[in-house]
């Protein structure tokens, strides 16, 4: 009932969401990872369908169930994250990170597993690559929607990341505020916009900060259409 009354006003748009952690494997059995859900991206998928447009999620592990009628493409590091985003890019108009991309990886990945012989133990970790910031370098007419959690300097981090990243919009939360962030049902976001318009919002539902989002890309879908 509720799919058949949400106004098709994404119908036609191709929408990529990426969502959950990355998970990057030290040996065989141990990994690093994040606290990322992936709640905030299945939410974003959800209603990026209800409103007709064609969705690929390209997730990292996340026991969520993923919503129906989206192309779902399983990823692990960021590595793979990188590469599936990038196959499915030409045929994309929309891209929106929810993903909490692990920064950095293990260097090199044990082929066996690492044995406790030692009194301490270094992991080396190198950088891996940042997928928003090499859209953002290639844009062509896409919208870049991306994501800033922060534990301090909110507006300012957020306003950086909008600029280096060379995005439309950028959801900046404060993750250490109650209500916010890894894992919790709400979120408390700020919108920071390229023209330099901020939007607060009030703490509210992961689904129903979805929909402003989307309300959002639809706006912005709408000026770049002209
Ligand atoms: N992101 C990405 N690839 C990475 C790291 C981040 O695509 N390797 C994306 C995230 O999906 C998010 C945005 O960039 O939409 C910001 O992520 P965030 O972790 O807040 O910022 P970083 O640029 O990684 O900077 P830092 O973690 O140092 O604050
Ligand atoms: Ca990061």
């Amino acid at each position: 009932a509720v799919a058949a009354l949400t106004p098709k006003r994404l119908a036609g748009e191709r929408i990529l969401v990426t969502a959950g952690p990355t998970l990057e494997e030290i040996d065989p059995v141990r990994y690093i990872s994040n606290h990322s859900s992936g709640k905030m991206g299945y939410a974003i998928a959800r209603q990026a369908r209800l409103r007709g447009a064609e969705v690929t999620l390209v997730t990292g592990p996340s026991c969520l169930t993923p919503p129906l009628g989206v192309e779902v493409v399983r990823v692990q590091s960021a590595q793979e994250m990188r590469d599936a985003v990038q196959g499915c890019l030409p045929r994309i108009d929309v891209v929106i990170k929810a993903a909490a991309v692990a920064d950095y990886r293990p260097k090199t990945r044990a082929g066996e597993k690492v044995k406790k012989s030692q009194e301490s133990l270094c992991i080396e970790l190198e950088k891996n690559p940042d997928i928003l910031a090499e859209l953002g370098a290639h844009k062509g007419e896409r919208i870049l929607v991306g994501f800033a959690a922060e534990t301090q300097d909110l507006v300012r981090n957020a306003g950086a990341k909008l600029k280096a990243k060379n995005l439309d919009l950028v959801v900046a939360n404060d993750v250490s505020q109650e209500g916010a962030g890894f894992n919790v049902d709400t979120n408390i976001a700020k919108f920071l916009f390229s023209d330099g318009r901020i939007e607060e919002l009030p703490m509210m539902g992961k689904e129903e900060l979805a929909g402003v989002i989307l309300d959002n890309v639809e706006t912005l879908r709408g000026e770049k259409r002209g």
